[in-house]
């Protein structure tokens, strides 16, 4: 088992065990034992289960668990244009591939496939939360909700609110503020429906981001805010013409994160995505406010967006944690968007002149993998849930197996009937563990996640 210890350091339980309960959480952990099977034993031995009662899985040779991926920004409804962006940027990105999209999912055969495609994709790449931005559509967003409720991806699906003449097209735009909050309450109450008590699947308010939004759909979603501390999550500062955009249209303020704050929508339940052009001020309001920030290196990258700065975040304080930002990023892998975070980081350094703050600045493969795991967790709310392997958490989880090169320098499985699908990781048998993570980092992808569970139950199995 490898899970994070702290934000720059992983921690390696050897010879380890992990007992889960009926609920999927972990009830016992011992590790450093003289063997696996020492460690097996006492952990049934700590419940007083025999052996023949539960389910036993034994990850293999060069295999091992590690937490679940957390996605803290997605768009399931643009899973069917990942890659196709050419040379836009974000405004008449929106305009020319995603807004036509989105709204064709309003029929609900087109949205099953989208939705159900999504949901068993990201999960084969160890996704097993992920915050959704849907559509505007009621129905459809709802079967995005029912579809991960049944095939058992933890999930934060949120009702798209765009209602801004002058900035949302005619033919995708909620008719006035009431027809927002309206819909945003229709999408709750079925969720209320489906999983009472969010075991699994939570509602979550989505004010699409300031341009497209009027100050009543801000106020009114300020207000349900308040009545349940619901989570928020919307976009921010990403492109430098959604800046000024927005100077525009919301002139009083001051500043893009002024105006979210100025309509209540800067909570400690907040999840801002991108934050890519901040100003210190900003910075310090979100930080004061406790509010999280979604980093999508991939979405900025594809999109000419700016690299945002993870390490001034962090040194503000803030917590922060990866998004794919599907499909404004083309990958719907958040180890994707863990590498593409150090290579972003490492852009920003090379702009540095001072040493000391240019290497301070690149970001670790540990912290990388934080930001992945932990540090989502923390922007959800689910820092004492999910994101290791500690007792009285839930088991969500990946197992992950690289490919052992044999002596004569084939790849794992070629030579043999097994054949077993390593990937592009090769393991020659020298490497340390931390070097074996690095490997998996920069070149491991879906094939090499073998098997994904979610509250513990298996999700995810690959053939
Ligand atoms: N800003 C407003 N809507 C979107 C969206 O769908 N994707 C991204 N990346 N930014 C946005
Ligand atoms: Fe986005």
């Amino acid at each position: 088992f490898i899970h994070s210890k702290s934000r720059a350091e992983l921690e390696y339980l050897h010879n380890a065990a992990v007992a889960v309960d009926r609920q999927g959480r972990i009830a016992a952990v011992v590790k450093d034992r003289g063997s696996v099977g020492v460690a097996r034993d006492e952990v049934l031995g700590q419940m007083g289960w025999r052996a023949d009662e539960v389910d036993v899985v034994q990850c293999g040779e060069g295999q091992f668990f590690f937490p679940g991926f957390i996605d803290t920004h997605v768009h399931a409804s643009q899973y069917p244009n990942v890659g196709i962006f050419g040379k836009s940027t974000l405004l008449d990105w929106l305009d020319k591939y995603t807004f036509p999209l989105e709204s064709s999912l309003s029929d609900l055969a087109k949205a099953t496939k989208v939705y159900t495609a999504c949901v068993r994709r990201t999960l084969a790449h160890g996704t097993t939360t992920a915050t959704y931005f849907a559509t505007i559509d009621v129905p459809a967003t709802n079967l995005l909700a029912d579809l991960c409720l049944s095939i058992g991806q933890r999930a934060f699906v949120g009702r798209v609110c765009m209602d801004r003449k002058g900035f949302c097209p005619d033919y995708y735009r909620d008719e006035s503020p009431e027809d927002s909050m309206r819909a945003t309450r229709e999408t709750i109450a079925h969720i209320d429906e489906i999983d009472p008590g969010y075991r699994l699947v939570s509602p979550i308010l989505t004010p699409r981001f300031a341009p497209s939004c009027s100050k009543d759909v801000m106020n009114g979603l300020m207000k349900l805010q308040r009545e349940k501390n619901f989570p928020v999550q919307t976009h921010i500062s990403e492109n430098k013409d959604e800046v000024e955009l927005v100077k525009t249209i919301h002139p009083g303020p001051g500043s893009y994160a002024a105006v979210y704050d100025d309509h209540g929508l800067l909570t400690p339940e907040t999840v801002l995505a991108h934050a890519v052009h901040l100003t210190e001020e900003e910075g310090n309001l979100i930080s004061q406010r406790e509010s999280k920030i979604s980093h999508c290196p991939c979405s900025n990258s594809s999109l000419a967006s700016g690299e945002a700065r993870v390490r001034w975040m962090w040194d503000k304080g803030i917590d922060v944690g990866l998004g794919t930002d599907m499909s404004g990023g083309y990958s719907p892998s958040i180890l994707e968007a863990a590498r593409q975070a150090t290579l972003m980081s490492r852009h920003l350094a090379m702009q540095i002149d001072d040493e000391e703050c240019r290497e301070k600045c690149k970001l670790t493969v540990e912290e990388a993998l934080y930001l992945g795991t932990r540090g989502g967790a923390v922007c959800l709310g689910l820092g004492d849930e999910v994101g290791g392997f500690e007792v009285g958490k839930q088991l969500d989880a990946q197992l992950i197996g690289l490919g052992e090169v044999g002596e004569d320098g084939s790849r794992a499985g070629e030579n043999s009937n097994d054949w077993v699908d390593a990937g592009n990781v090769d393991v020659f048998g020298w490497e340390t563990w931390e070097e074996k993570i690095a490997k998996w980092l920069y070149n491991g992808d879906d094939r090499n996640t073998k098997k994904v569970w979610v509250k513990g139950r298996l999700v995810h199995s690959r053939r």
